[in-house]
């Protein structure tokens, strides 16, 4: 034997003695449970190697950690005892390979009995909390978690509140004394509901459903534990009188009994002869995990035959009866090497963990979506930390928390980065409106960053060029989705030596014939087909010109739609056209401070903020000056300012034939001038604008005793506002 060997023991004592408390005491295990497992894998090959290094403490010396002392002391009658586990041999090339350990539990039992093909019983293995439930007279008396195995914890009070544990036996002929043994366990939905209302009002989220089970029977108040749905699924019966006899003569048989007596058990109990009945088991609960309501880490087989148990017996910590089929982790750790930044088609910024490539659940996960700033710091994730990545089922893989004992020396919070990597531009910070009043704003608790390079960032290319195009923006016909999507990625125009692709709308209006032809070419070769026909040529030349001609008409614009035209976030074409009015020319809307920009009526604090970051990245007023210098042009007119709100906050009805302005016209300046114009008279409404043929509307007027103005006096009002 080596020091080495004789270190190492001692440090996986240690380590392992911490997780067990973490783990038990805690119910806050800081590794994944296969992690901990290869530990004391670790520890019991050491240990059989040399014996003389097993101690008495030793994690692998008992069940499990001793119980937090906040509860009272129960002794088990009976022992509670733990399962072997065993994995697949995932290296292995074929099944006899990969289930050698389950052939070896079979095979020992098929030696040891004498039997060909013995019979199990095959049941889930849920991830829960084990559970001893005491009955007396057919009364629930008493329930203890596991503990140490011998001794555990009376969490009586709590149980009471899990509405599957019977508090009264049903039907008849059950023993005076009975021990019922299961698995207390959240449900999955439960679990993902408790944990988004934690998230909401800022409290500790809960690692995983078993967590959430643990946590939630160490209540102290009862009444706590009520509030959070769990479930229990019984897995086993004894006779704490006799406990040399058993319920009857097979385990599955005691099962039936157990749901006669209303006990509930997993629907998914069954049973399974020899090796390849297992196989076949573990194989259909493998395929049906993610769908089942709550998690299982694997499935459980159990000698159905009392008498084969009793002749098998136990070894320190385990039946030799039964073993654990465990399936492959969900969770494992792994090292983040960094964060990356992706700009998505709108410019929204979302960080992406660079991991170290680890296997999880059976596939390589390397880069992993965190969401947005919020889930970073909520996290607490660093560069260089141990993270723990989860992947169940179609789930997209997460990281669901971090190692903090295994933090390098001298991390730093993690910062989000100020600038776009694509681009260059600055990232802006934007918090979603939730409510919006005139006075106030209230905002998402969320945070989301976003590239300010709008019109130049390629990231955002497509997106921009296609709301560039839009009918009621520039009105490009015929430049849509797949034609934006080919001048992106394909190499069309070219430059000196190089081809490039394009790179901002102002590129669009330097196009040139041939440009055109040649991205129909790529495009075809790209997608298999072979413009070899002249006929061909001719059909992509008319083509190509009748875009030209659709791009060049696009430069006689208008302020507004070229406004509209730019994709500022939140500027739409009601506000882009108060913009137009307002300044009269695009020079005095780039120039417009925030305090300008908010004067306007209908522009908000926050979007008065996008129009200004807009402008001021550099990387957009040079897009503005290529457009313009590439002939896009629209008439500049005087400033329209409108006093603010000459009828702000008014509520006008507008009734009878008016003969100089048609209804729409009167509507539209009425609403400029600030006036909501509503179809009914009502107390709310301030006054009623009425032609001849006038009716009911003004009889209401009158009646109500509302102002009523006559088409002259609105005319008169309405030139009194212009400036
Ligand atoms: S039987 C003597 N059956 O797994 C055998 N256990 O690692 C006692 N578990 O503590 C356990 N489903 O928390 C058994 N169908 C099942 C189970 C099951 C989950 C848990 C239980 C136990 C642990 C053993």
């Amino acid at each position: 034997m080596t020091a080495n060997a004789t270190q190492r023991a001692e440090q996986l004592r240690a380590e392992l003695a911490e997780h067990n408390y973490r783990y038990h005491v805690l119910d806050d295990p800081s590794i994944p449970d296969a992690e901990y497992d290869a530990l004391l894998r670790e520890l019991i090959a050491l240990e059989t190697a040399h014996p003389e290094l097993q101690t008495e403490d030793s994690p692998t010396q008992r069940v499990g950690a001793s119980g937090s002392r906040d509860f009272a002391e129960v002794e088990h009658e009976i022992p509670m005892l733990s399962l072997d586990n065993a994995f697949d041999d995932v290296s292995a090339s074929d099944d006899t390979g990969r289930f050698a350990a389950i052939a070896d539990f079979v095979r020992r039992i098929t030696t040891r009995l004498g039997l060909a093909e013995p019979e199990f019983s095959v049941e889930p293995k849920l991830d829960g909390l084990a559970i001893s439930l005491a009955y007396e007279q057919g009364v629930f008396v008493r329930g203890a978690t596991r503990g140490d195995g011998t001794k555990g914890e009376d969490v009586t009070a709590n149980l009471r509140t899990i509405k599957t544990i019977p508090l009264r036996l049903r039907g008849s002929g059950w023993p005076q004394r009975l021990e019922v043994r299961g698995e207390v366990y959240m449900p999955r939905a439960a679990f993902e509901a408790y944990n988004a209302k934690a998230r909401d009002s800022g409290e500790k989220t809960l690692a995983n459903p078993r967590n959430g089970a643990a946590g939630s029977l160490r209540q102290k108040d009862p009444q706590e534990t009520a509030k959070r749905p769990l479930a229990f699924y019984a897995y086993a019966v004894y006779l704490p009188a006799t406990p040399e006899q058993n319920l009857g003569e097979r385990h599955s048989a005691a099962l039936a009994q157990l749901r006669e007596w209303g006990f509930p058990v997993s629907p998914e109990v069954d049973t399974a002869r020899g090796l390849a009945g297992l196989v076949a088991y573990y194989r259909r609960i493998g395929e049906r995990r993610d769908g089942l309501p709550y998690d299982i880490d694997g499935v459980v087989y159990k000698l159905d035959d009392y008498a084969g148990q009793r002749q098998m017996g136990f070894v320190s910590r385990a039946p030799r009866w039964a073993i654990a089929h465990k399936f492959p982790a969900q969770e494992q750790s792994t090292e983040l090497l960094g964060i990356d930044i992706q700009i998505g088609r709108t410019g929204a910024a979302t960080p992406v963990a660079r991991l170290k490539p680890v296997q999880v659940a059976g596939v390589t996960v390397s880069n992993v979506t965190l969401h947005n700033a919020d889930q970073i710091s909520r996290l607490d994730v660093r560069i260089g930390d141990s993270v723990i990545v989860r992947r169940a089922g179609d789930v997209i893989p997460e990281i669901v928390k971090i190692v903090p004992e295994r933090r390098p020396e001298g991390a730093v919070p993690w910062q989000f980065p100020t600038a776009c990597p694509v681009c260059g531009s600055a990232l802006e910070r934007v918090q979603k409106i939730k409510k919006q009043t005139k006075s106030e704003t209230i905002y998402e608790d969320s945070v989301a960053w976003v590239c300010s390079g709008g019109l130049f960032c390629p990231a955002q290319r497509k997106e921009s060029l296609f709301h560039f195009a839009a009918r009621r923006a520039m009105d490009i016909e015929g430049l849509g989705g797949e034609i934006i999507d080919d001048m992106v990625e394909l190499p069309f125009l070219r430059c000196g030596e190089d081809a490039h692709s394009l790179r901002s709308p102002a590129d669009l209006y330097l196009l040139q014939l041939d440009d055109l032809v040649e991205l129909r070419r790529l495009s075809q070769e790209r997608s298999g087909n072979v413009p070899e026909t002249v006929k061909k040529g001719k059909v992509a030349t008319r083509w190509a010109e009748n875009l030209l001609e659709a791009i060049a008409k696009s430069r006689a614009t208008t302020l507004e739609r070229f406004l509209f035209a730019l994709g500022i976030r939140d500027v739409g074409e009601s506000t882009a056209k108060a913009l137009a009015r307002w300044f009269g020319n695009l020079d005095a809307v780039m120039a417009a401070s925030l305090d300008e920009l908010r004067a306007i009526p209908d522009v908000g604090p926050v979007v008065a903020g996008r129009i200004s970051a807009f402008f001021a990245e550099a990387h957009n007023r040079e897009v503005i000056a290529a457009l313009r210098a590439a002939g896009v042009h629209w008439p500049d007119a005087p400033p329209q300012r409108i006093a603010e709100g000459a009828l702000a906050g008014k509520t006008v009805v507008l009734t009878g034939t008016l003969e100089a302005l048609s209804r729409d016209e009167a509507k539209e300046r009425l609403e400029s001038l600030g006036a909501k114009v509503s179809g009914s008279v009502s107390k709310k409404t301030d006054f009623v604008v009425a032609g001849p043929g006038a009716g009911s509307k003004l009889e209401k007027a009158a009646e109500l005793g509302i102002e009523v103005w006559d088409e002259a006096r609105l005319l008169a009002f309405l030139a009194e506002q212009l400036p």
